[in-house]
């Protein structure tokens, strides 16, 4: 049985969605069927399931909020994911670590490798390194999977603020220096299972595949959602947030290919499927 956490987030809701779809038994929980910040209780629960892999979505995700908000973010994102990985160990169970682009300084412009130069500028990105490294201090048997730019049905992103912000306004400024590759929890989901009931244990790097910046991001979604709103690119200068996020997160996912996993579609066919589902 697979365990997976954060199932009222974006990704778990998926992610679990695949698994059922698949036949493969699994249970989907969140903070009020466990809290993963309660050690005991996280221990006690997996002595009384005995999942044999846990995908783990769960985590704080409000980057900006990340800046004041520390210690709880260290909380859970730190010993959150210490707690799960130690109850793996005690029940020989395999753990999928769901990690960031922003564990990345964000300097240069090539893709960054799996072993690239690990440097993250927001708490967030340090809480999400930190979890990095305690889920492989512990474990021998975990997967690592950076993701970035995330979007799925199953709750706010990118798309669900653009499509609203389109409707309303004429013209809206959008960074065009910071370049990635969005994610659709619905193409990342088969991987997940994929990889969770192999054993090709090891650091990932997994999104769709293409780059853009978030103003190219924003103009396709206006186009294909036939919003007459004006994307006006501006600098990250020009639109000051909180967290430092980084200019380049452009993800190298040469460690997929060599070990025969298959790539995500493109980002732009991703946004077409997902503009579909919304509409219902
Ligand atoms: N979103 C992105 O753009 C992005 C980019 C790169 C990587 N990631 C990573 O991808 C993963 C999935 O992201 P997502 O966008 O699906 O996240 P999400 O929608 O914010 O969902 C996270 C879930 O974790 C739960 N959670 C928070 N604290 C918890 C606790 N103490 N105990 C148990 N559950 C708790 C939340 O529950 P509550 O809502 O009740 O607090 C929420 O349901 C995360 O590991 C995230 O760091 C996300």
């Amino acid at each position: 049985m697979i365990l997976v956490t954060g199932v009222n987030g974006q990704l778990g809701y998926d992610v679990v969605k695949e698994l059922n779809s698949r036949n493969i038994e699994c249970l989907g929980i969140d903070k009020s069927e466990l809290d993963i910040t309660c050690s005991d209780e996280v221990s006690e629960y997996f002595f009384k399931l005995k999942p044999e892999c846990v995908i783990h979505c769960a985590a704080y995700t409000a980057v900006d909020k990340a800046e004041d908000d520390r210690a709880v973010c260290y909380k859970v994102n730190v010993e959150g994911t210490q707690n799960i990985a130690k109850a793996c160990k005690a029940v020989d169970a395999k753990m999928v670590y769901i990690s960031t682009d922003y564990v990345f300084d964000g300097k240069g412009n090539i893709p960054f490798e799996i072993d690239g130069n690990i440097r993250p500028i927001s708490v967030y990105g340090k809480t999400k390194y930190e979890g990095e490294i305690k889920v492989k201090e512990i474990l021998s048997k975990y997967f690592i999977v950076r993701i970035s730019w995330v979007f799925g049905v199953n709750g706010n992103n990118f798309i669900k603020t653009m499509l609203r912000l389109g409707k309303e306004k004429e013209r809206l400024n959008v960074v065009c220096d910071q370049i990635g590759s969005p994610t659709y929890t619905f193409d990342l989901a088969p991987l997940l299972c994929d990889m969770s009931i192999s054993e090709k244990y090891g650091v990932y790097h997994a999104t769709n595949e293409g780059f853009c910046s978030w103003a190219e991001f924003a103009s396709e979604i206006m186009k294909k959602a036939n919003l007459k709103c004006k994307i006006n690119p501006i600098p990250t200068s020009e639109y000051p947030t909180k967290a430092v996020r980084p200019l380049n997160s452009r993800l190298s996912k040469k460690s997929l290919v060599k070990n025969d996993f298959k790539t995500l579609p493109e980002w732009k066919d991703a946004l077409d499927r997902f503009l579909i589902e919304i509409r219902g």
